[in-house]
């Protein structure tokens, strides 16, 4: 029996609601296909947002979508994508599979998009191929109200009103697509753009992110803060929010990601391995920024993670189409967990990619479309949107069917609301074993619980002609005791527990 210890009346950080952020870039389906198919398609839009998609992604309440891209930011020149659609520039997507961009979603359709899905925008801008004052003109065409050249325009493209811009990305990925860049050259750019991202509001202002690292290149980490980070300012806000960090769990590493779906259970555990280095990474990171900002000011944004495979046979492999099963529920939900009790300094994450691409939550064929077990992982946590963290561990021993790779049977994240609702994410990483669990709960007494899970064998997957195939389920058998609560999690399961 694994004892699971809680104290609900330790409270500990927030969980900022944009940890259960998302991504979507001009890249392969996410966008054309799986969000936008245009006003004239055949397929239930609202100027030419799917719907079926668009409910999909309410349900799970989205919080945030990181756009344009990816390596397509640095790329892209925001007034390709603005005006009639007619005279919009048609480009190549040189990046993802040589495809003509005829850049018929733009920034006008990014806010219609985030508008219908209900949540706060998040723009990545061009560092690497774009000016200041480029960047400096989205800024001002997007938010301005008044009289502007920038304003006009958006007035005279049918939209009068500013949007809200809630994050500005000031660049991606500059130390490779994004440039290549040395670190302190970046650090550098990083000032002189960020100046020019201009607060016009007077209501709010705007969360500017600063590149950060990939995976453990703590060096661009340090070296990155030293040049841009505001000493002696007690004030970071209108400098500095966030510091992004990108993760992907490749189970053979880069060169042999292996399939989406064929994989045995060695690659399980070392998937399994892989997603749980996120917590190392994000300790290690986040001790760098305490260095500077021990006030915990500036976020880490984790705005690119997820799984990334092999594309599915047949497929572009320039448009990352990948399916996802179980496996993915468990990175999800063991990333998740840690995120959550890494509240303190992770203050938005953005998983890759929305739609059709890589780890994403639907996929889409034509006019169907499915919500994969990740999905299913985004509908349990979304209790966790901005509740607050409570103290909480679990004993664990090590499993594993390769002598190298050994991981930690479970993991687990607690979280009370304001009425006093106590949500408790477990994932079980055993292919075989089911465990009993008996949770101590102090500082709350236990009234009434429910239970709810993803399960199923490893590679269990949804698909268009079964697409119900992997789902919530109830859990039964959850017992009330006198110190808290028994109960069983089954082998390959992220699992969801509320407490009144
Ligand atoms: O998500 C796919 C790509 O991965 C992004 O464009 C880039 O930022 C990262 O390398």
């Amino acid at each position: 029996m694994a004892k699971l210890k809680i104290q609900a009346d330790k409270t500990l950080s927030r969980i900022h609601k944009e940890i259960y952020g998302h991504f979507s870039e001009h890249l392969g389906r996410c966008i054309y296909e799986g969000l936008y198919v245009g006003e004239d398609s055949p397929i239930e839009n609202v100027n030419g947002m799917r719907q079926d998609v668009v409910e999909a992604l309410k349900e799970i309440r989205v919080p945030v979508l990181r756009w344009p891209g990816g390596c397509f930011a640095d790329e892209y020149h925001w007034k390709d994508g603005i005006g009639p659609k007619a005279n919009r520039k048609k480009m190549i997507n040189t990046h993802w599979g040589g495809v003509v961009e005829d850049n018929s979603f733009g920034t006008h359709e990014y806010f219609e998009l985030c508008r219908q899905i209900g949540c706060e925008t998040y723009v990545n801008g061009n560092v690497g191929s774009g000016s200041v004052q480029e960047m400096s003109e989205w800024v001002e065409y997007m938010t301005f109200e008044g009289v502007s050249p920038m304003a006009d325009l958006r007035a005279d493209n049918g939209h009068e009103a500013p949007w809200k811009v809630d994050f500005f990305g000031v660049g991606n990925e500059n130390w490779g697509c994004g440039g290549n860049m040395n670190p302190e050259y970046y650090g550098n750019l990083y000032r002189r753009y960020q100046t020019y991202v201009r607060d016009y509001h007077k209501d709010y202002k705007i969360n500017k992110i600063c590149c950060g690292a990939n995976v453990d290149d703590y060096e661009w980490t340090r070296t990155v803060l030293d040049t841009c980070f505001r000493r002696n300012n007690p004030d970071q806000h209108g400098f500095m929010n966030g510091l992004s960090l990108h993760y992907y769990v490749h189970p053979n590493g880069w060169q042999h990601k292996g399939s989406a779906t064929d994989f045995d259970e060695a690659t399980w555990y070392r998937t399994m391995d892989k997603a749980l280095y996120m917590e190392e990474l994000v300790t290690k990171h986040s001790a760098i920024m305490d260095e500077f900002d021990p006030e915990k000011q500036v976020g880490l944004i984790v705005d690119e993670w997820g799984t990334w495979y092999d594309v599915e046979p047949g497929t572009n492999p320039g448009f990352l189409y990948q399916q996802n099963t179980i496996r993915d529920a468990l990175v999800a939900g063991i990333t998740l967990n840690i995120f959550n009790k890494h509240s303190d300094r992770v203050k938005m994450a953005n998983i890759a990619q929305m739609v059709n691409v890589l780890q994403s939550v639907i996929l889409t064929d034509g006019a169907q479309m499915l919500r994969t077990p990740t999905w299913y992982v985004f509908r349990m946590y979304r209790d966790h949107q901005d509740a607050t963290l409570v103290e909480s561990s679990i004993e664990t021993k090590q499993i594993g069917s390769e002598k190298e790779v050994q991981v930690p049977n479970l993991t687990e994240s607690v979280s009370i609301t304001a009425d006093g609702t106590l949500h408790i994410t477990v994932t079980n990483l055993s292919v075989e074993q089911a465990y009993e669990i008996d949770a101590e709960i102090g500082g709350k007494k236990v009234r009434e619980v429910t239970g709810e899970m993803v399960t199923g064998d490893m590679q269990d997957k949804n698909t268009f002609e079964n697409p119900d195939a992997v789902k919530i389920t109830e859990m039964d058998g959850i017992q009330i005791t006198e110190s808290g609560l028994k109960f069983t999690i089954p082998a390959c399961t992220v699992a969801h527990l509320t407490v009144r």
